[in-house]
């Protein structure tokens, strides 16, 4: 009997265009997984209100977000892709949840943290049940598999908890999740602070080089990458800004340090960085022209999204309305 295959799920925000960092530590792993998992991706727009947003350049986003899942290769016809917000159960579990979610707990989370300080003018609430909206987004689709990068660890052991927490008092409700992570790509670093994650919200425009960025770009910000004062390409302790394009330059053009390292011995760093810029551009060229015949296309866009939440809603309604039996609602 062939085995059945197993459930997947991640989103990405669409808070502004989709960096390096989220095409290689997810998007990217996201397409090689929906040929041997069920998979359901899609756009966080509930989340993405956790910080101000302008209401016009947010549709526009999440538009351009969505058509670009599809233009990275994910096939509306294998994979479901769909945006959170259109699914009416993620908020409904989301409640739910915080109900057996400790405010210690919440507190603890970096990433509240992090934004609180970066944003002390709106410490809202959704902010800091953030992740319980998150372990929605997951337990709803029964997930066994969450491809994300490093940084969403912590949120991820959140959900962990509350299954934990919620089967111990119901029984099997919820199945367990598992963090899927790409070792090599699980956090690329900032362009202009190799110490730091790259992230959306860099206030430096060299910092970050976003999917949709043009040839001449990608290169530039490439040749103004920080690193340090040596010439020699390797990944030697201490050489943070190098091993990081490495990693890139490794992602992109599947060869090994071993092979970055021979290939560019007695060469300079600007040789180098060249070449990660152009293997960079490279990579994302094919995604960028698919994306301008998706995104022009809106009324496909439109049925993909409508299409994609039935299908989302035909699967989390089963576990919301098995949450609300076992918590004691009255249900029909
Ligand atoms: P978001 O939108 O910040 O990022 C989307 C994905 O990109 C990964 N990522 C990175 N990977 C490598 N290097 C980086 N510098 C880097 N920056 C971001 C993130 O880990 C993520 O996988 N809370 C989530 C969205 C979300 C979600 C979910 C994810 C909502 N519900 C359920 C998984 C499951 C977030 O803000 O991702």
């Amino acid at each position: 009997m062939e085995e059945q295959k197993k459930n997947m799920l991640s989103l990405i925000q669409p808070t502004n265009t989709p960096h390096l960092g989220n095409y290689l530590g997810a998007m990217r792993n996201w397409v090689k997984m929906q040929n041997d998992y069920n998979c359901f991706f899609g756009i966080a727009d509930l989340h993405s209100i956790t910080i101000r947003q302008d209401p016009v350049k947010l549709r526009g986003q999440i538009k351009e977000s969505y058509a670009l899942l599809i233009a990275a290769g994910l096939d509306p016809e294998k994979s479901v892709l769909f945006v959170q917000g259109h699914n009416p159960t993620h908020a409904e579990l989301s409640w739910v949840l915080s109900c057996y979610t400790q405010f210690g707990e919440l507190s603890r989370m970096t990433q509240f943290k992090d934004k609180s300080a970066k944003h002390p003018d709106n410490i809202n609430a959704g902010l800091f049940t953030y992740p319980v909206l998150m372990a929605a987004d997951i337990l709803l689709y029964q997930a066994d598999y969450v491809p994300v990068g490093q940084d969403q660890l912590q949120h991820l052991e959140l959900a962990r908890n509350i299954v934990q927490r919620f089967n111990g008092i119901y029984g099997d409700v919820f199945t367990m999740p598992e963090g899927y992570i790409t070792k090599s790509t699980a956090k690329v670093m900032s362009l202009q602070d190799p110490s730091k994650k790259m992230s959306k919200s860099d206030e430096n425009t060299n910092a970050s080089v976003w999917v949709l960025d043009d040839r001449d770009t990608i290169i530039r910000k490439f040749k103004r990458a920080v690193t340090d004062s040596e010439t020699e390409v390797c990944a030697r302790e201490g050489k943070d800004g190098i091993i990081n394009l490495m990693s890139i330059y490794s992602a992109a053009t599947d060869k090994s340090f071993e092979d970055i390292e021979r290939e560019f011995a007695g060469k300079g760093y600007g040789e180098f960085k060249l070449a990660v810029g152009e293997a960079v551009a490279d990579m994302l060229a094919p995604m960028q022209s698919e994306f301008k015949r998706v995104f022009a296309d809106k009324s496909y866009l439109e049925q993909c999204m409508k299409e994609g939440a039935e299908k989302a809603f035909k699967v989390s309604r089963k576990t919301l309305s098995k949450v609300y039996k076992k918590v004691g609602f009255v249900t029909f």
